[in-house]
């Protein structure tokens, strides 16, 4: 049986770094994507010395479409199939910021990275099926539901609230309504795609002041602190556990099967968004039939 394959994205700090590392002790072949080759390297050997296992590494800023489609062209170049798929890197971007390619940074990075890296390796996780997706997404998408006037903030940028920009509960209505629709559109292609909530999980980030990563040791003593290592079983389930083969369409909050708020059912908000969103990218519109259609 061939060896499964996972690319991983924010795979270097956190509970994607312990995804990556129990997956690699597994036998999986792990493909990392990470923003810093330096990042990226250190992770790669901490896991290699660990589990013998060297995971592969792809580096990209995903808050580029460019180097999204870069990497998913790099990955493609070395192997010929693609099991699981996990979008994980994200953040929350305040003030307002836009990338060079104009879209606005939460929205580049926490969504329209996950649509593209997806698309650019749709036809290999359907080759590779049954295969799965898993889309890390935040609780913090019940904050505040998306307008369509409004995508990236462009009009009126929400402002933060409890020290947290709304832009990123906006993109994680996004990121989970995706994942609804992504199911729909390829059910009966043996593809299942998930999405989950971690819970509250204080990590030191490089992006974080300082000041702010001196917090992470002391948040983690909270009673409703989640560890990584807890996080990543949770997603190592999702990933290869056997009941779940064919559950698709599912919301995870702290480990727990939970219904996300009403908004991410809405299924004429979700193809709109969709239809939206692949327009905004300049994809062929009918993209995701042609390629379902082959199996
Ligand atoms: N931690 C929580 O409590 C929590 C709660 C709900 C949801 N989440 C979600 O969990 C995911 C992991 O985030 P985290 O908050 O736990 O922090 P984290 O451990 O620092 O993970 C974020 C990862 O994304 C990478 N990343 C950030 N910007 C990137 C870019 N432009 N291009 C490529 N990679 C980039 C980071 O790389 P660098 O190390 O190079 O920055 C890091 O590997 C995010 O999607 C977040 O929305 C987290």
């Amino acid at each position: 049986m061939a060896t499964k394959v996972c690319l991983i994205t924010g795979a270097n700090n956190g509970f994607g770094f312990e995804t990556s590392k129990e997956l690699a002790r597994q036998g999986i072949t792990i493909v990392m994507v990470c923003r810093s080759q330096k990042r990226g390297e250190t992770a790669q050997q901490a896991i290699y010395k660990e589990t013998s296992q060297l995971p592969d590494l792809l580096i990209a800023d995903l808050t580029i479409q460019a180097q999204v489609k870069r990497v998913a062209s790099e990955f493609r170049a070395k192997y010929d199939r693609l099991d699981i798929l996990i979008n994980n890197a994200g953040f929350a971007y305040t003030p307002r910021q836009e990338t060079d390619e104009g879209f606005e940074k939460t929205f580049a990075l926490n969504y329209l990275a996950y649509v593209t890296l997806t698309l650019e390796l749709i036809d290999l996780l359907i080759s590779s099926s049954p295969s799965r997706i898993i889309n890390t997404a935040s609780e913090a998408h019940r904050w505040q539901d998306i307008s369509f006037d409004n995508l990236q903030g462009e009009q009126d940028f929400p402002a933060a609230q409890f020290g947290m920009p709304m832009m990123y509960g906006w993109t994680n209505v996004h990121r989970i309504m995706l994942t609804h629709e992504l199911a729909h559109r390829l059910d009966a292609t043996g593809v299942v795609v998930n999405a989950f909530c971690p819970g509250f999980v204080p990590v030191k980030r490089s992006s974080m002041p300082w000041y702010l990563n001196m917090l992470a040791p002391l948040m983690s003593l909270m009673p409703s602190a989640r560890s990584t290592k807890d996080v990543a079983q949770d997603i190592i389930r999702m990933a290869v556990s056997p009941e779940l083969a064919d559950k698709t369409g599912l919301y995870y909050s702290s480990g727990q099967l939970t219904r996300s708020s009403e908004q991410t059912y809405d299924r004429e908000a979700s193809t709109k968004l969709w239809d939206t969103t692949i327009e905004l990218l300049g994809y062929e519109r009918n993209l995701l039939d042609t390629v379902t259609n082959v199996k």
